[in-house]
């Protein structure tokens, strides 16, 4: 059994002017790898959370709701959604212009913000403010005190916000994998970034203004090559994901040699990590 994924679609990964991602693109041959590894994630995502959302919102976004994505890359999960919802509006916001698509679906639009500096839009515009794998781009302080507070404020009453992304802890981790992946972490925490923000988040959350039907939901996501229907695209998004992390962690080592140890490793011992989605209604 297998699963369908999108075909064709091309998700770049960009990032801020002071970001902490280490998966940023600075040549071509990093920005092929990073859409692949970019789109394989959307749609491995979809499928675990059987949805591109899990705000309970499906009949407002059939009818005709105004959507909000914040850094939304190229667009791959706003052009879905546009076409998925054809009745709603979406609006994407992203900082780096040269990635925000030029073909987009007649609903889509898309601004080029920073969300650290306020989102161009009037207060209570949106039904739903999506903002989806930037937990890492920001510190503590910033989430909580400029970006969840603005996407609150662009809601209406009633309207739903959802963060999402994954968890940097990584669960049955081999000792060849935790050396990589602590690296990344020891980074983040360099540039002032808790690399387990995810567990904080939902106090940030409710910290200004507190949200109400608020849920937490997580998902396990497999690294290694697991006897199952996301076999393929899981397995290869680990090995392109090891492949950067032992590159960042030592860029003279035998790249190749440490991904099939990680690999290895993730496959025997059936590690993962949690994808979390966090979401409340504005009252
Ligand atoms: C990892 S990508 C995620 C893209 C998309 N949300 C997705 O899930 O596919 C993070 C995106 O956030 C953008 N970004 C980073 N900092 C930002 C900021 N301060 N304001 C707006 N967008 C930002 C980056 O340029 C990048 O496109």
């Amino acid at each position: 059994m297998g699963v369908t994924l999108s075909k064709g679609k091309k998700t770049e990964i960009g990032t801020g002017p002071n970001s902490t991602n280490i998966f940023t693109i600075n040549n071509h041959e990093k920005l092929d790898l990073e859409k692949e590894r970019s789109c394989l994630r959307h749609d491995i995502v979809r499928v675990i959370f059987n949805g591109n959302f899990s705000s309970p919102i499906y009949d407002l976004l059939k009818s005709g709701a105004k959507v909000l994505d914040i850094g939304c890359g190229q667009g791959t999960w706003i052009c879905e959604m546009s076409s998925d919802f054809p009745n709603s509006e979406f609006v994407g916001t992203e900082i780096v212009d040269k990635i925000i698509p030029h073909m987009k679906p007649l609903n889509v639009s898309v601004v080029k913000a920073n969300v650290l500096e306020g989102l161009p839009f009037q207060d209570n515009q949106f039904d739903f403010v999506n903002i989806r794998n930037l937990l890492y781009d920001f510190t503590e302080s910033q989430w909580e005190n400029l970006v969840i507070p603005e996407c609150i404020r662009v809601l209406k009453n009633g309207g739903w916000i959802e963060v999402s992304d994954a968890e940097l802890k990584v669960e049955n981790c081999g000792k060849e994998s935790f050396r990589v992946i602590n690296k990344m972490l020891k980074f983040l925490e360099s540039k002032n970034v808790n690399p387990f923000i995810v567990y904080r988040l939902e106090e940030f959350m409710n910290s200004k203004e507190k949200l109400q039907r608020f849920e937490h939901i997580s998902r396990p996501f497999q690294l290694g090559v697991w006897n199952n229907a996301l076999q393929d695209p899981c397995a290869r998004y680990s090995k392109d994901t090891f492949d950067v992390l032992a590159k960042f962690a030592d860029p003279k080592s035998n790249i190749d040699a440490v991904t099939r140890t990680c690999m290895k490793e993730c496959t025997i011992n059936r590690s993962y990590f949690n994808v979390h989605r966090f979401y409340g209604q504005k009252l």
